[in-house]
C-alpha cells in the first residue's frame, strides 16, 4: 500500500506512540511519498529567535492584533502600526534559518516533488533555500507564502508592491514611507485580520496539498483559517498528515503520526535519513 492508502486507514490518531517508533513510521511515509507538502507556522522559526503568536512568550500575549494587524488600525494610526512592523523587521533581519528550515529546504531541493507552504512572513524558508542550494537554483525550496512577506511593502492606495526598507522613520505620519507611483502610504505586505488571502496563492497551496501523499505540518497552532484547512486537502485526496509540534493542536486528531518535540530537532531527524529520496 502506498502512502496515500495508509493515510485513509490511519487518519484517526490512536494516542502518542513511542517517539522512536513514530519517527520511524514518519520516515517510512516520507520515503514512500511521491508528493509532499510541508505546511509551516511560527513554531518552526521559534528556534531562530522569532516569537510565535500564541502560547508562552507569543506576540498576541503582549500586543493586541486589532491595534497592530488590522486595516482599521492602519487607517486610524499608521505610525503605531509601522513602529511595530519596523521593530519586527529589525528583529527578523537579525535571525538566521535553523536546522528545521534547513532540513525542509534540503528535502525540497533533492526530492523535486515537495512544496513548502508557510504562514510565516519572516522569509527564513527562502533564506534556507538559498543557503542550502549553495549557489544552485533554490526555486524548488522557495515557499508559497500564504500570509505575505514582512520584508515587502504594499501600497495602500494603488496596490503596487516594492521591497521594504529597513530604515523607516516612525517619528511621525509625515516620515512614513509613501508610494512612488501614487503617493499613498505604503504598508507591510502581510495579511491582516479581516483581510482575504490572495486567491492565486491560496489556490496554489490547496492544489499542492490536494495532490500530496504526505502533508508534513510543522510548528503551527492550526487555529487560523483558511491556512489551517490546507492539510485537510491532503486527507481528502487520500494522503496522510504528519504533525511536528511541541503540543497537541486541533489538527492532531487528523494526523496519522504526531511527533512531539521541536521542529529544529525533529525535522532533520525525520528528513535527513541517508536512504530518503
Ligand atoms: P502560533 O503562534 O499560533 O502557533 C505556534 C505553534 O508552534 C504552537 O502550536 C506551538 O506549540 C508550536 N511550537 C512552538 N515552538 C515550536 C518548536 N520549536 N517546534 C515545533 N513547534 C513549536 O503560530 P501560527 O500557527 O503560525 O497570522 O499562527 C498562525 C497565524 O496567526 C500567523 O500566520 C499569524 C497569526 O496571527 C497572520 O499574521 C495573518
Amino acid at each position: 500500500m502506498g502512502a496515500a492508502g495508509m493515510g485513509r486507514t490511519q487518519a484517526v490518531n490512536q494516542g502518542p506512540p513511542a517517539p522512536a517508533e513514530a519517527l520511524a513510521r514518519a520516515r517510512a511515509a516520507v520515503q514512500a511519498a511521491g508528493r509532499i507538502v510541508a505546511v509551516t507556522g511560527a513554531g518552526i522559526s521559534a528556534e531562530s529567535g522569532i516569537p510565535t503568536f500564541r502560547g508562552a512568550g507569543g506576540l498576541w500575549r503582549s500586543f493586541r492584533p486589532e491595534d497592530l494587524a488590522a486595516p482599521e488600525a492602519f487607517q486610524r494610526d499608521p505610525r503605531t502600526v509601522w513602529e511595530w512592523y519596523a521593530w519586527r523587521r529589525g528583529l527578523i533581519a537579525a535571525c538566521v534559518p535553523n536546522p528545521g528550515h534547513d532540513a525542509l529546504a534540503r528535502l525540497a531541493l533533492r526530492q523535486g516533488h515537495t512544496t513548502i507552504v508557510t504562514q510565516n512572513v519572516d522569509g527564513l524558508h527562502t533564506r534556507a533555500a538559498e543557503i542550502q542550494a549553495g549557489g544552485g537554483d533554490p526555486t524548488p525550496a522557495i515557499p508559497v507564502e500564504v500570509h505575505g512577506a514582512i520584508d515587502r511593502d504594499l501600497c495602500s492606495g494603488c496596490g503596487v508592491r516594492s521591497p521594504g526598507s529597513h530604515s523607516i522613520e516612525v517619528s511621525s505620519v509625515e516620515t512614513l514611507p509613501r508610494c512612488v507611483v501614487c503617493d499613498a502610504l505604503l504598508r507591510p505586505d502581510v495579511i491582516w485580520f479581516g483581510e482575504a488571502l490572495e486567491t492565486r496563492v491560496l489556490s496554489q497551496a490547496f492544489s499542492m496539498a490536494g495532490q500530496a501523499d504526505v502533508c508534513l505540518v510543522a510548528g503551527t497552532s492550526a487555529l487560523v483559517h483558511p491556512a489551517a484547512s490546507i492539510p485537510l486537502a491532503t486527507l481528502e485526496h487520500g494522503g496522510m498528515v504528519v504533525e511536528v509540534n511541541m503540543e497537541d493542536t486541533p489538527l492532531t486528531r487528523h494526523a496519522a503520526i504526531s511527533l512531539r518535540g521541536s521542529a529544529g530537532a525533529l525535522l532533520p531527524a525525520l528528513l535527513d535519513a541517508d536512504d530518503l529520496p
